[in-house]
């Protein structure tokens, strides 16, 4: 890996590590509530097996797992568009985009989720992503879930983090995971790495 991206991802990991283990009292709205590593290499691993290209993320915050995504994609031409509703958070994105020498390949959509989702959907995405990460409000997963789908190419995967913890969320995964399995158009499971990865793979269009 670029020595530049490893040394963000690095700083990123201190910082969420100290704001897991609460040794640093922040705002909830600052908090960067970034995936594990363990997360961020399985994205990176998918994304190279893949060899894919376009990536669509949900829920930013500071960039963490954009810049694992990114760091996979970046020799294919590749773009990730990422989507955040909080300006500070933007902000510090921006910067850890510009240290990893990756801005040319990130595109930050500043908005609603739904919002950006809807007016994507109604333009030139149809069955575009090669993988569709979800990060952002858990009650919404069902409704991305079904904005996405049809922007996600056969054979492309969505994943969607927090599945298993914070446990506070499970019975809103419980619900999303029963969901998408009743979906013919996928093959869905729970991975416990990480915070409880559901990797969903759209087998028909
Ligand atoms: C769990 S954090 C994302 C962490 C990030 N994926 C990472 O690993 O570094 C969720 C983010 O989604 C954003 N978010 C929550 N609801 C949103 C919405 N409706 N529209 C856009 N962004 C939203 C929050 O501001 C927050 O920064």
């Amino acid at each position: 890996m670029d020595s530049e991206i490893k040394k963000v991802l690095d700083k990123l990991e201190k910082q969420s590590a100290l704001e897991k283990t609460k040794q640093l009292e922040i705002p909830s709205e600052d908090r960067m509530l970034a995936i594990t590593t363990d997360t961020g290499k399985l994205l990176n691993m998918l994304l190279r097996m893949a060899g894919a290209q376009n990536v669509l993320e949900i829920g930013m915050s500071t960039g963490y797992s954009t810049i694992w995504m990114a760091e996979a994609i970046r020799k294919n031409n590749g773009k990730v568009i990422t989507v955040e509703k909080n300006s500070k958070k933007i902000l510090r994105a921006k910067e850890n985009f510009v240290s990893a020498g990756l801005t040319d390949i990130i595109e930050i959509k500043h908005g609603i989720a739904k919002e950006i989702l809807t007016e994507m959907s109604n333009k030139e995405f149809g069955n575009y992503f090669d993988l569709v990460f979800m990060d952002a409000d858990k009650e919404e997963c069902i409704n991305y879930f079904d904005l996405v789908l049809p922007m996600v190419k056969k054979n492309g995967l969505i994943v969607t983090d927090n599945m298993l913890f914070p446990e506070k969320y499970r019975p809103e995964m419980q619900k999303f995971h029963e969901y998408v399995e009743k979906n013919h158009k996928v093959v869905s499971i729970t991975v416990p790495i990480g915070n409880g990865e559901e990797l969903t793979i759209k087998t028909e269009e």
